[in-house]
């Protein structure tokens, strides 16, 4: 592929972000710009597996496991590379795991999970692509907008 933003020293690179989804990848690690790091973000560029995708870039430290699985909620199909001195020293595709525990909390107000004292959110994943997970207390459905607004 073309190149369309130099390569990096060292980060990560998020990668195979289906088209137009940078900014919501963005916006569920909490990255929003004034916390210092070097991000790149690449939008729309052709892709030879998905027809148009987007790469996130940044220059800092690497994600932790939660942040990884935040991603599968947004970019399913997103490729996770760790760069160290200009090398991919490891790359993983992210997953989404069958059982989601306390990253999205449940939008029925009387579900269980948001009571005075709340157990921890808990989701099946019924689909990945579009997203559609499903909450274990009380059923309700949840999809891509759903999860985004909550951040
Ligand atoms: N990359 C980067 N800086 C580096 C090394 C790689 O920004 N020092 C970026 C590449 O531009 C690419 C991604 O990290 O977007 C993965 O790099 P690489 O594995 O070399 O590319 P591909 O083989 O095309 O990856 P894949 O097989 O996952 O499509
Ligand atoms: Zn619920």
């Amino acid at each position: 592929m073309e190149l369309y933003v130099k390569k990096i020293r060292s980060g990560t690179v998020i990668d195979h972000i289906s088209g137009g989804n940078a900014l919501n990848v963005l916006r569920i690690l909490n990255i929003s710009g004034k916390e210092g790091h070097v991000v790149s973000v690449v939008m729309n560029v052709p892709s030879e597996k998905f027809g148009r995708k987007d790469i996130v870039k940044i220059e800092s430290g690497e994600l932790r496991p939660d942040e990884v699985d935040k991603i599968a909620l947004i970019a399913p199909k997103a490729t996770i590379n760790i760069i160290r001195d200009y090398d991919v020293v490891e790359k993983k595709k992210v997953k989404l795991p069958m059982v989601i525990k306390g990253i999205v909390r449940c939008d029925n107000p009387s579900c269980i999970s948001n009571a005075k004292e709340p157990v921890d959110s808990m989701f099946h994943t019924e689909e990945m692509d579009p997203l559609k997970i499903r909450c274990h207390f009380c059923g309700r459905i949840m999809e891509m907008p759903d999860v985004l607004k909550q951040f």
